[in-house]
């Protein structure tokens, strides 16, 4: 594994996305907790995944962190399959899944270099992973190359002009006196892993260029709104003042197209 990439692992493998705020332990019952929390936060994964239709599909998920939506496809009868580049998430996903008397077949993996053959399956799910990786256009290429021809590849990536950007500039370029760093610079330095990346909605059309159809939307999370901890390296009486403060109806009302990417 590169530097980069060992450091990405070495972030999410200290504590997999929501572990430290929405896991309160590791049996059924504090996955269950977690799983309610994060569908009533992110409401919108429940129609974008499209679990539902997932019976009888091979379904390959990248980045599967603690498996709440792995969890959802089994139950769903999908022909499942799940990597994260971390021991941890697979560690997490498999734990949850036998709780539940669910199966998968799991394992440690890196989405640049996916160890599948060419079109093998009908639907590839990536829920904010791809970005993470160091060379996202590679994964992205492999999702191609694994998926058969008619298939699906339901991937969410961050938006760069987001109100999370918008806030990471006033704290780390505004108040730390740097206001020439850039958007790229602050989601690579502070966001989540290093070098964690942002796309507009014209950079993610090229970086899936090379598939049939595209359909990219975009939605403003609970980040952007401050409806909820702000993620595990985000803490301070300044974002407590802000989430006292921030006019949530009126950025629901004039810019609700701001928030994550998502190609499908
Ligand atoms: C923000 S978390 C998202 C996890 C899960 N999809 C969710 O929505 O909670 C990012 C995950 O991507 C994984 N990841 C990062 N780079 C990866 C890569 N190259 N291959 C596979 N997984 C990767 C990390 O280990 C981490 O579990």
């Amino acid at each position: 594994m590169n530097t980069d990439k060992q450091q990405v692992h070495d972030f999410w493998n200290e504590a997999s996305c929501g572990e430290d705020l929405y896991l309160p332990g590791l049996d059924r019952e504090a996955y269950e907790a977690q799983a309610r929390k994060r569908y009533e936060l992110e409401p919108y994964i429940l129609e974008f995944a499209g679990f539902d239709r997932a019976r009888g599909m091979q379904v390959l998920e990248i980045g599967v962190g603690l498996g709440a939506d792995h969890q959802r496809f089994s139950q769903a009868g999908a022909d499942l399959t799940g990597i994260d580049l971390t021991e941890r998430a697979v560690e997490h996903t498999a734990r949850r899944l036998a709780a539940f008397g669910l199966s998968s077949k799991l394992a440690v993996g890196d989405a640049e270099r996916l160890e599948f053959s060419d079109e093998s399956f009908d639907c590839v799910y990536s829920w904010g992973v791809l970005h993470h990786s160091p060379n996202t256009p590679k994964a992205v290429s492999e999702v191609w190359r694994i998926l058969r021809r008619g298939g699906r590849a339901s991937v969410m990536i961050y938006h760069k002009w987001s109100l999370v950007g918008f806030m990471l500039w006033i704290r780390y370029a505004l108040l730390g006196l740097r206001p020439w760093l850039s958007l790229s610079d602050l989601y690579a330095r502070y966001l989540e892993s290093p070098g964690t990346k942002a796309y507009s909605i014209a950079e993610a059309r090229r970086l899936f260029s090379h598939f049939s159809e595209v359909s990219i939307c975009t939605v403003l999370t609970h980040g952007d709104l401050l409806e909820s901890m702000a993620g595990q390296r985000h803490q301070g009486a300044l974002l407590s003042l802000a989430r006292n403060i921030w006019p949530r109806a009126l950025i629901k009302r004039h810019l609700s197209r701001t928030g994550p990417v998502h190609a499908n």
